[in-house]
């Protein structure tokens, strides 16, 4: 199911692809093999590609396009996010010494004019801050976005792991409203729910984006103390929700919160991918969702 992620922002997809680990394992990190997996998350759906200009130390964008370049046309059936603003020492800058944010106009609009170099498109239909910079103010940040807003280079913009003081702040500098903040949030990690930043999304009527849905892998291995609470919760769910696995029902429970979640799923697995495909039908009742809040957190709610 596709939706707009704001009132006035893009339609995406239900689930996000991220391609936060695409260069991880040397098997699957070919443009081919990508170009597979694009293929797959667009016959089930998932047409939103998140990626971002660090990943993979700054290579992952490259490689995105060397995956596109393949087959030009499949660049119309995607919306393609993707984030700045985070520089560390690599291979591109021996001289760098210590990890930094840098969200100046400046660096932005570079920034984002390399993004489109990179994966060799013409628009961006969606940019994030991939972090607060406490150094830049809301008014130079948003300068930078509202100048590529305004060239056509992005569609929309948003922001990640910003907390609400920050996205007020940015928001009301900017030309067009900011469309989401990406956040991690998942059964292992509900800071959203409490500190404010899903609120703020109802308030304002837009989507979150929430990455590392499954904790980045965590909740599924067997050693997790919460994961092995969870499997039993899951285990005893899974016949009432037509055969449902631990992964998918966390899938679940992350779209089931009224903000209306899109998790930017991080497998490289085809078969998993299809497993995420079928969680976006799966509508968890508020007992099970809560029971899955009992088991992770191995207490009942105050
Ligand atoms: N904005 C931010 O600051 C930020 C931070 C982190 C991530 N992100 C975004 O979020 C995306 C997802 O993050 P993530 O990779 O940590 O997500 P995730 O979906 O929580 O974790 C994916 C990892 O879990 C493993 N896994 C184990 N069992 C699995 C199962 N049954 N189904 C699926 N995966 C399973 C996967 O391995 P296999 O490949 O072997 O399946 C993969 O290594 C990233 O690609 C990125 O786009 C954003």
């Amino acid at each position: 199911m596709r939706s707009p992620i704001a009132p006035n922002g893009p339609t995406f997809s239900q689930l996000v692809y991220g391609t936060w680990r695409v260069l991880d394992d040397a098997a699957t990190a070919t443009p081919q093999n990508l170009l597979a997996r694009l293929h797959k998350c667009v016959e089930l759906g998932i047409t939103t590609i998140d990626t971002a200009e660090i990943y993979g130390l700054y290579r992952v964008e490259e490689f995105v396009g060397q995956a596109l370049k393949l087959e030009p046309s499949l660049r119309d059936k995607l919306e393609i996010v993707t984030k700045f603003g985070i520089y560390v020492p690599c291979e591109f800058h021996p001289d760098r010494k210590t990890a930094f944010y840098n969200a100046t106009a400046e660096r932005i609009v570079k920034s984002a004019e390399k993004s489109l170099r990179l994966m060799g498109i013409d628009h961006i239909d969606l940019l994030l801050v991939h972090r607060p910079d406490w150094l830049t103010s809301a008014d130079e940040t948003a300068a930078g976005l509202n100048k590529l807003l305004k060239d056509g280079k992005i569609r929309s913009a948003g922001v990640s792991n910003y907390n609400v003081h920050q996205f007020d702040l940015l928001n009301s500098r900017m030309d067009q409203p900011l469309v989401t903040n990406q956040v991690e949030f998942h059964l292992l990690h509900m800071d959203p729910i409490y500190d404010g930043v899903l609120d703020q999304c109802q308030q304002h009527k837009f989507k979150p984006m929430a990455w590392s849905p499954l904790a980045g892998g965590r909740l599924m291995d067997p050693a997790n103390e919460a994961g092995q609470r969870l499997r039993k919760a899951a285990e005893s769910l899974s016949a009432k929700y037509n055969g449902a696995t631990l992964d998918q029902l966390a899938y679940a429970w992350i779209m089931a919160h009224p903000s209306q979640p899109l998790p930017v799923i991080g497998t490289n697995k085809i078969d998993r991918l299809e497993a995420a495909a079928k969680a976006a039908t799966i509508k968890l009742e508020r007992e099970d969702w809560y029971a899955l809040w009992t088991a992770a957190k191995g207490h009942g709610i105050p």
